[in-house]
Order: structure tokens, then sequence, then C-alpha cells
């Protein structure tokens, strides 16, 4: 930091996580981060956001890495830096809930091998999903930020923001983050926000947004303007488009005012530099789609997120059904409206979206349910802000009774089962835990593990499947 203020912008570092989980698919690996880390240690940054999200699945499935030796790796280097995660709440980095045995392991775990600052949000903004991982973060003394899901509709005044706030307050969370995942957020309404958020809480407020529709570095303005204690961003070559606003930009957009960041722009120009390539390499092999680059206005006008439209496009493709395409953008909201009218973030994004493709190919809604969408009416997701269509709620799951009470309440412990079941690939204590998230892609990762040491070592691969006493 080149000089001190008394009240900066505070910035997290996405570059690590949700910058190329946005635009390349999540597919930077380890050894293209680890040559840079030491710089970017030096930045003073407020934390760097690196694991989580689609991380996790990505590094087991498509990279064939250990994502926990790649947190270990990251903890080494970034000696001075907070480093923070995304989380789902009961659905930890998975898709549906778990037992609070292993959300609190994992959280402990995160924790042990490195993390600092667990961002910790419910698809539905149900609350009681996130208190056992804000019990177990403090328990583990990290940070819990408990993160509201932004969107738009009916039930999404600016009272229930308000409420909502203040119950994260109560509910002993260290910070706030309004969690923007499709760009809604536009400036003036984020002063607005800020403002009335501040109004009835003392705790940090941070704010994540993506560029998708363009505005985003405005409402960063705006939001600074309102008193926003952190931004999210992402250095410029993997910035923009459905990533965050560029860091750079950000820090100088401050500098010289009362929230100037005091960050070193020749630094950050060296870190971008290290980052360039990377971007032009992408862009040559198609791995980066000059596309998804620009702004995209169907996001304010569908209100969905860059990469459940692009979802959508896949799924139609695989039906032959592209040219249904509008047809099921018109059904994602009232998909929507039957749910509840949850925000779309993973998983609800998903749910919502592959059921308004049903919907549209059957040729009769909810002819056909999904697992996921009898799931969400059943209330085994938790609870929405808005109550079910009570025909829709009939014709999927008819004379079921829907659950009422926190979901996982009614989940009995699952580690020791899990761990029965894949002891046999274990060589560290995380290895249950990546397989209760992603058991085919952990046991795939397991075995492709096995036969590289083999390699190497033919005789240890040897002895570990002979049968010793213990
Ligand atoms: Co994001």
């Amino acid at each position: 930091m080149t000089k001190t203020n008394k009240n900066p912008v505070k910035i997290t570092e996405t570059i690590l996580r949700d910058a190329h989980q946005s635009l390349i698919a999540t597919r930077m690996t380890t050894g293209q981060m680890l040559p840079i880390i030491s710089k970017m240690d030096q930045v003073g940054y407020h934390s760097v956001e690196c694991w989580g999200g689609a991380t996790f699945d990505a590094s087991l499935r498509f990279l064939k890495e250990d994502p926990w030796e790649r947190l270990r790796k990251l903890r080494e280097g970034f000696k001075n830096t907070k480093l923070q995660m995304l989380f789902r709440g009961q659905n930890i980095l998975g898709y549906h809930q778990y037992a609070d045995d292993v959300v609190e392991y994992f959280v402990q775990k995160s924790i042990a091998n490195g993390i600092d600052i667990i961002r910790i949000f419910d698809c539905l903004n149900d609350l009681r999903n996130l208190q056992t991982a804000v019990n177990a973060s403090k328990k583990e003394k990290g940070h819990s930020q408990v993160a509201l899901a932004y969107t738009l509709g009916d039930a999404y005044t600016l009272d229930y923001w308000k409420e909502t706030a203040k119950k994260i307050e109560d509910m002993g969370a260290d910070s706030i983050c309004i969690k923007d995942m499709a760009g809604l957020l536009v400036p003036y309404k984020a002063s607005e926000l800020i403002s009335a958020i501040k109004d009835v809480t003392d705790l940090p407020i941070q704010l994540h947004t993506h560029y998708t529709s363009g505005v985003a570095s405005m409402t960063y303005l705006k939001a600074v303007e309102a008193g926003v204690d952190v931004i999210d961003t992402a250095m410029s070559p993997f910035s923009m488009g459905t990533s965050q606003p560029a860091t750079e930009v950000m820090v100088e957009t401050f500098k010289g005012t009362s929230r100037d960041t005091g960050l070193d722009q020749n630094l950050l120009a060296e870190i971008a530099d290290y980052f360039r390539p990377m971007q032009e390499e992408a862009l040559k092999t198609g791995l980066l789609n000059p596309k998804v680059m620009g702004v995209n206005i169907k996001t304010l006008l569908y209100q969905v997120p860059g990469g459940m439209l692009s979802n959508l496009v896949s799924q139609l493709k695989e039906q032959g059904a592209e040219d249904k395409y509008y047809d099921v953008l018109d059904e994602v909201p009232r998909v929507r409206k039957d749910l509840g009218e949850p925000p779309l973030v993973t998983p609800s994004s998903q749910i919502v979206g592959t059921q308004a493709v049903f919907n549209v190919l059957m040729g009769e809604r909810y002819k056909m349910a999904t697992a996921e969408t009898k799931a969400v009416l059943r209330g085994e997701y938790g609870a929405t802000v808005k109550p079910f269509d009570p025909e829709v709620q009939k014709k999927v799951i008819g004379d079921e009774k829907p659950v009422t009470c926190r979901p996982a309440d009614l989940i009995s412990p699952e580690l020791d089962k899990l761990e029965a079941e894949m002891s046999q690939w274990k060589e560290q204590d995380e290895d249950v835990l990546s397989y209760a998230l992603f058991p085919q892609v952990a046991v795939e990762f397991f075995k492709d593990r096995e036969a590289k040491k083999s390699k190497i070592d033919p005789q240890i691969a040897d002895t570990k499947n002979k049968a010793y006493p213990v």
C-alpha cells in the first residue's frame, strides 16, 4: 500500500475464482496461479477469493487436481493476504442439502487448510440453511460472511432486504455481502440498497456483481458513494463481460478521493502482465469466447444470470430444439413464480432452467417434473420468500405433505457412512469431503491419482492393494 486513508474502499480480488469461473469455465490450473501469488500477496487486497463455487468440481473433474492441495499451496504463498471462499450453505459446494456433520467438517477442513473468510449463501435466501455453516465457521475462528442472493420481484422490496440484513446480524455473521450474480443491480438502486442496509446494521457490507449487463462499474461507484465497505473486482485480463469490473479501473476511480484504495497501480500492472498472455491463449484456443466479454442486455430483460443463458442454449442444442430458445426464456419467469420466486443462483438457477425446458418441450407444463423440482415443492430446499403455486404443487407432488422445518433437521448424520463407502481410496482426511460432494467424479479422481503414482513407482501402488493388518 502506498498510502493510508481513513476509509478506503477495500478490494476482494476474484481472478483466482469467480473471474475464471465466469470467463473460462473454471479452467485456470494451480500451476498457472502459483508463479504470481507472491506478487499478488504484496498488493494489500482485503482478500483474494480463490476457492469454492465451481473450482472444486472443475479441479477434480477436468483438471485432475486435488482442490485441497491447491488451497494448501495458495495458503503457503499468500503470507499476508486473507483467502476467501464461496460456500452454498447447507449445499456446501454441491447441489443438494447435506447433513450438519458434513457441513461442519467441510468448514473445519476449509479453515484448517487455509481459508480465512467464508462467504455463505443459500439459493432461496432461507437463512436457516446458513446457520450451521455460520456456527461452524465461528467455532473454527473463521470470518463468516453471509451473502444475500440479489434478485428482482414483487417480494424483494427494500424492507425485505433490510429485515434480512438485520436477521443476518442477529445470527452472528461477521459481515454481509450483496451477491448480484446476474448483474441486475443498477447504479441508483445500489445507492438505495446500500444506504438502506447501512441504516439497520453496523456490519461491514461487501458488494459482489458481474459486468454481464454492462452497468457494474457504475453500480460500484454509486455503492461506494453510499458507503459500501468492500467491492469484488478482477484483474483486467479476466475482467468485465460475465466477470467482475477490472481491479485497476476501480482503484483509479477512487484515487485521490476520501475512499482511495491506496493500492499501487504499478504493482497491479505487473500482475496484469502476467495474466494477459493467459487471456490471449484462451481466446486462441476458444476456451474464452469473445461473446461473453461484451454486454448482454438480455440478462436485464430476462433477469437470469449469464451462465444460466448459456446452459439453456446447450440443453436445447442437445435436444435439437434451439428454435425454442425464446419460448424457454419466457417460461423461466413463470416457473420461477410457481416455485415461490427464488433468486436464480446455483442450484435454483439450474432447477428453474431445466424445468422451463421440460415444460416447453413436453408441450404441457409440469407433465414431467424433475426430481429437483419435486424436492423444491416438497420444501426440501427450504422456504421461499413467496408461497409455491398451489395448483402446480398439487400436480407435481400430489398429496405429499411438504417439509416446513429446516430441511437438514431431517437428514441424519452422514459422515460415517461416507467414510465407509470410500475408505479404500482415502489418502488424507479431506478425501471423504471430496467424495461427499461429487462421489463419481471423486472416485475417478482417486483412481487417476493412484494410476499416476503407480507410473512413478509401481511397487508403491502394488503394496497398497495388498491387505495388511493395521
Ligand atoms: Co459471482
